[in-house]
């Protein structure tokens, strides 16, 4: 086994004791937390690497270059450090100090941008950085990068249809790039065409760490996200995401911003419904979020 070896393959967690009705109505969430990485980043981090590296698009010679506002960054670094290969990552200032910690330590460089200007700064600027400088850097696109779908599309997608012990009939996901939604519910409505797939829509502002707001002119949607795979949206505040965050960890689960927020939205689900099978993910780590006041 290799560090690449432990991504994957996560255990699904049984929470029905969350909702109203166990015997009827059941909740399942994939433990993404349990990547070395701490989060579901890995699983695209390793498709998009391991291809370009199949296809010479990543040579020895070449700086891994990429925005994220934390997750996927430390992925790079992780699996970067494990190859061999520089990192730099473009991360609004904003991002938790225990993610830019983490990728420093990995060795990886780290270029802030306005912590005001969110997510979209990061993108514009990492583009801005490739396009002075192409021959240095392998430039990976989460955002746009198609192995970030596929990494969701044959793996976490396939593994929660076969752990799930009956059908499946909804699935609950927000979007950061669009990876995990646009290829999870793809391969979910290709399994079973009636499941419902419900959207989660963060707040704006404070906005929740890993979820990028959509609606509005200015927000740019990720080519990685096709909203036609969306049946329905549900929007969550920061408030209630971080009511879930403390109600898990009192079950003794320990997951961050967004997985709370994806639970809110099965809660609220699980209590309109009179059975179902209700799916989602928890994204990564409780510990990533101490320094922005999350456990306060
Ligand atoms: C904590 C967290 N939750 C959810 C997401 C959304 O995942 P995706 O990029 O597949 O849309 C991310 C992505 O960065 C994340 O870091």
């Amino acid at each position: 086994m290799n560090l690449l070896d432990l991504i994957g393959n996560t255990p699904l967690i049984d929470l029905s004791f969350l909702g109203p009705d166990p015997k009827h109505i059941q909740l399942y969430a994939k433990a993404e937390w349990m990547n070395p990485g701490g989060s579901l980043k890995d699983r695209p981090v390793k498709f998009m690497l391991t291809d370009a590296i199949k296809n010479q698009l990543l040579t020895p010679n070449k700086v891994i270059l990429d925005s994220s506002s934390g997750n996927a960054g430390i992925s790079y670094g992780m699996i970067g450090a494990a190859l061999g290969y520089q990192v730099t990552i473009v991360i609004p200032g904003n991002a938790s100090e225990e993610r830019k910690q983490r990728l420093r330590a990995h060795g990886a460089n780290l270029i802030e941008t306005d912590p005001l200007e969110g997510y979209d700064q990061a993108l514009r600027h990492v583009r801005e950085l490739y396009s002075n400088s192409p021959e240095k850097y392998f430039f990976c696109d989460q955002y746009s990068n198609q192995q970030n779908i596929r990494s969701h599309y044959e793996g976490t997608a396939v593994e929660l249809i076969r752990q799930t012990p009956s059908p499946i009939t909804h699935f609950v996901c927000g979007v950061g790039t669009g990876g995990s939604l646009t290829g999870i519910a793809k391969r979910l409505r290709e399994h079973d065409p009636t499941v419902k797939i419900i959207g989660v829509q963060p707040e704006r502002w404070p906005g929740i760490e890993g979820l990028k707001p959509l609606g509005e002119d200015e927000d740019i949607i990720p080519e990685n996200f096709d909203p036609k795979v969306v049946d329905e949206w549900r929007e969550v505040s920061a408030d209630e995401a971080k009511t879930y965050c403390s109600h898990m960890a009192g079950k003794g689960y320990f997951v961050g911003q967004s997985s709370g927020a994806y639970l809110a939205v099965c809660n609220r689900l699980m209590t309109e419904i009179k059975q179902g099978v209700v799916t989602t993910l928890l994204c990564d780590l409780g510990e990533r979020y101490f320094s922005v006041g999350l456990w306060r």
